[in-house]
């Protein structure tokens, strides 16, 4: 049937879990009682991406990109809209600043910049139905190389791609295919899919299996093909329902189609895939610790050598792969490694998909050529930072990164640029700070978190983790002295030498990284006492200014500890002694008579 409108409502977990599913019931209810159905289809998409906007709605063919939708607007877009053809403004995204409402994607300033390679089909499709990903040249990369390239050109055409694994350590792709390709006289290998994503803030991984879950399949398919494995694992947190569905639906059509199972596509490769769930411990994203909780042992790291790719699962050659890694594999077939060079810059080809977070107008899902620089990630895809506040810095790579400041806001992003700067890639998340963000306070939050998921296997991540936050902590409360500065030098260094994984080598990095840019910072909460951000609440205090208080009592009626007294109309004063620090009493008042230092 060929209908003559889209209506692509967005199925991302941040729409579907603000009401995405009720509106889409009200599209389809709406075009049913228009008798309509017959022109137009309602299709459930993976994320937009522009999930600040959520939820998203967008009509094709005009492209009409409708933000903030609720399923009361349902009828009216489609009696106006679909119907009587009259876009419907009071919905339709409009950029900061702009009168008119940019009603395509390609006009608005967040899509502008962007490169879709891994989301390319995010939004597009129905990810639930295998002809859609069919219909936009699915899984005819893996028809190809079934029938018409060897392992060795699958691996060749990955080498001219340059493709680096996504998952944090940009290892070449094809060189990892080629070590397990390479193990002759085993009966059995594995591909695996690394989905367990458990940076905080990030979600690129689950929003690419919950929008194109074939893209994986196929992908999984290709590497099982070039290595000569079977077999195959989705190992993914729990936590990820939506996209844990979304792959069963993929892998029963895919089985359904002849695309896994016995003799794919006829011919003499059979393949399939087993979903394992992981409980949502951050170290059990490390390679060898996976294996170990799908051999259904205990999620720890082992040591490397033997690395997976020669002895992995059950002692077998198993190829472990990130999911954005992953999704970049089709395509590079489909339009050649050299095609895929060009994207990019010399040492880190294609794009990198950033969840990007903070306090930036325009948060959500991006995707950018790698070496776009962060200025543009921020001002121009980002739409620059909330409420005109000044930019303070961008924490890279989660807990295993660090900042970058205003003065490397030019640097264009790739795998080494980062590590230059002392941060990392990590798996893309990007959190932007601005000046009332303290920078002592968010790496202890890095820290605590390095802390918690210590699996304790090893001493130098177990104490030295520890003992680094402590020594935050106590900045954090202005009790630190310049000694405790020198500690972290010691500690970072046993910790990054002798600890086992990369969780305990990398916990120091965030307050390495802030030891070298905001030194000053730091020495103002030790030595001066001072938080300069007023955010730490061992160094803030609250007061009133009695010439400007007008006794409105706001904030005395704000206060969680009824700690301020003052009659109406008169003065009113804070016991400090009582105060808890909560800030409530500065926000609420509307007079600035609430005095922070
Ligand atoms: C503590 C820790 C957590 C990790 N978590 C993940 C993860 O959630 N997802 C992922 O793909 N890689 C993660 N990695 C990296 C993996 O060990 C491995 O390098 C990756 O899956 C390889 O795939 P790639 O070559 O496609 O990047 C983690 C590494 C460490 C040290
Ligand atoms: S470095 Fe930390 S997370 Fe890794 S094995 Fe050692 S204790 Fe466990
Ligand atoms: S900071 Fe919080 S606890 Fe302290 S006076 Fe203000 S409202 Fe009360
Ligand atoms: S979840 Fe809807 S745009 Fe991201």
């Amino acid at each position: 049937m060929a209908y003559k409108s889209f209506i692509l409502v967005c199925a991302g977990t941040g729409c579907h879990s603000n009401m995405g599913e009720e509106i889409y019931n009200e599209l389809v209810k709406a075009v049913e009682a228009h008798n309509i159905s017959q022109d137009v289809q309602v299709v459930k998409t993976g994320c937009f991406g522009f999930c600040e906007q959520g939820p998203i709605v967008k009509i094709l063919p005009e492209e009409a990109f409708y933000v903030k939708v609720t399923p009361d607007d349902a009828p009216e877009l489609v009696a106006e809209h679909v119907v009587k053809g009259r876009q419907v403004d009071r919905l339709l995204y409009k950029e900061p600043g702009m009168e008119k409402a940019s009603n395509k994607i390609d006009d608005m300033g967040f899509y502008q910049k962007q490169f879709r390679i891994v989301l390319r089909n995010c939004g597009f499709i129905n990810p639930e139905d295998i002809d859609e990903y069919i219909g936009r040249n699915g899984y005819q990369s893996l028809g190809k190389v079934l029938t018409e390239l060897s392992p060795d050109d699958v691996i060749e055409e990955l080498k001219k791609s340059g493709l680096r694994g996504r998952g944090g350590a940009g290892f070449p792709s094809w060189m990892k295919l080629s070590f397990s390709k390479g193990v002759t006289g085993v009966d059995q290998k594995y591909v695996v899919c690394n989905a367990d994503e458990g940076d905080p803030g990030a979600y690129m991984d689950r929003s690419t299996l919950e929008g194109d879950p074939h893209s994986i399949i196929e992908a999984m398919a290709i590497n099982a093909y070039t290595i000569g494995a079977d077999k195959g694992f989705i190992y993914i947190r729990a936590e990820y329902p939506l996209a844990i569905e979304r792959l069963e639906v993929a892998m029963k059509q895919a089985r359904d189609y002849g695309l896994l199972g016995d003799n794919i596509l006829g011919t003499d490769f059979s393949f399939d895939i087993e979903i394992r769930l992981g409980a949502g411990a951050f170290v059990c994203g490390e390679e060898t610790a996976l294996i170990s909780s799908i051999e259904g042992k205990r999620g720890v790291p082992t040591p490397r050598p033997p690395f997976p790719p020669v002895k992995g699962l059950w002692g077998k050659p198993t190829c472990v792969n990130n999911v954005e890694t992953l999704a970049n594999i089709p395509v590079i077939i489909e339009k050649g490694g050299d095609w895929f060079k060009k994207i990019g810059t010399e040492k880190t080809s294609g794009t990198k998909v950033f969840a990007l977070t903070g306090k930036v107008n325009n948060s959500g899902l991006i995707e950018v050529p790698m070496g776009t620089t962060l200025r543009e990630i921020i001002f121009d895809i980002g739409g620059g930072i909330k409420d005109g506040k000044k930019f303070k810095a961008a924490q890279t790579g989660g807990p295993s990164g660090g900042v970058i400041t205003e003065e490397h806001l030019d640097t264009p992003i790739d795998f080494d640029n980062l590590v230059a700067l002392g941060s990392m890639m990590g798996s893309g998340g990007l959190i932007v700070m601005d000046e009332d963000d303290c920078i002592v306070d968010v790496t202890k939050f890095y820290l605590d978190f390095s802390v918690d998921e210590s699996c304790g296997k090893c001493s130098p991540c177990r104490i030295g983790g520890r003992k680094l936050y402590d020594i935050l902590d106590k900045i954090s409360k202005g009790s630190a002295t310049a000694e405790d500065v020198d500690k972290i030098d010691a500690i970072a260094e046993a910790m990054k030498k002798a600890s086992l994984c990369g969780l305990g080598q990398t916990t120091p990095n965030p307050v390495l990284s802030i030891l070298h840019y905001f030194r000053d910072e730091l020495f103002s909460h030790i030595n001066e006492k001072v938080c300069p951000a007023g955010k730490c609440k061992d160094l803030v205090s609250f007061s009133i200014d009695a010439e400007k208080c007008i006794g409105c009592t706001l904030c005395a009626r704000k206060c969680p500890v009824n700690c301020i007294s003052g009659a109406k109309r008169q003065a009113h004063e804070i016991d400090q002694s009582q105060c808890v620090k909560c800030g409530e009493c500065f926000t609420v008042c509307k007079f600035d008579a609430v005095v922070k230092a």
